[in-house]
């Protein structure tokens, strides 16, 4: 059976109602013992159409789509740039008979204010990472990270740690959210919201 209801984008019941069930999912997931409850793979893809994945943390969701913190010159950041098109998926193990959740859509960058207000809650040593952190590039030896590390320590010493350039956050903003609920003998159930022509549908996947 296919729901379909008459709404556009990010203001429509359907779509509220799937942001509404990966709040709750977070919360139960966090409550069920699970350690890293916002961990989530985020899958891109490269200028050659080859595809890679990795773990980030979900660090905000609302109506205006899931957000996530990086580094803007990584391997996923350029991917990014050049497709801004990315999908995330969840598993939590410790939930229920275990539940997956997917979400694919358009990746746009955080507001620079936005990004600053992030940033400016992370621990101190934190922040000095994101400056340290040449992410995704050849580090010839650990010592050469230490050295940079102990370089920014001092660069800030007696002052707050301003967000680098380099470093900020995407927003994902969804057109496709799939719940899989785990079930005994793999009767699993799907369901899946999709964006169409501007209107959200929801509707019962084969497992
Ligand atoms: C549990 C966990 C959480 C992570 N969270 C983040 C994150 O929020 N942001 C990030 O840039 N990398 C995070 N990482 C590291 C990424 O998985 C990845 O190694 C890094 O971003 C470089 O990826 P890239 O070379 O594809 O750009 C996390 C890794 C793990 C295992």
């Amino acid at each position: 059976m296919s729901t379909a209801l008459s709404e556009t984008s990010t203001s429509g019941a359907l779509y509220q109602q799937a942001i509404a069930t990966l709040q709750r999912l977070l919360g139960e997931a966090a409550a069920s013992g699970d350690p890293e409850p916002t961990a989530m793979n985020l899958a891109s893809i490269d200028a050659a159409g080859r595809l890679s994945s990795r773990v980030v943390l979900l660090k905000g969701v609302d109506g205006n789509g899931l957000r996530f913190f990086s580094n803007y010159e990584s391997a996923k950041a350029v991917q990014l740039a050049l497709h801004p098109q990315a999908a995330l998926s969840f598993h939590w193990k410790t939930l229920r008979e275990q539940v997956q959740a997917r979400f694919e859509g358009r990746i746009n960058k955080l507001a620079d204010v936005d990004s600053d207000a992030y940033f400016a809650t992370r621990p101190r040593m934190s922040q000095i990472g994101a400056w340290a952190s040449l992410q995704s590039q050849p580090l010839p030896s650990r010592e050469v990270f230490d050295a940079r590390v102990d370089q920014f320590e001092k660069r800030f010493a007696d002052m707050a740690v301003p967000r680098p350039p380099h470093w900020g956050g995407y927003v994902l903003l969804p057109d496709l959210v799939e719940f899989w609920y785990g079930a005994r003998y793999r009767l699993h159930e799907r369901v899946r919201y999709q964006l169409h022509n501007g209107t959200w549908s929801t509707e019962l996947l084969y497992p």
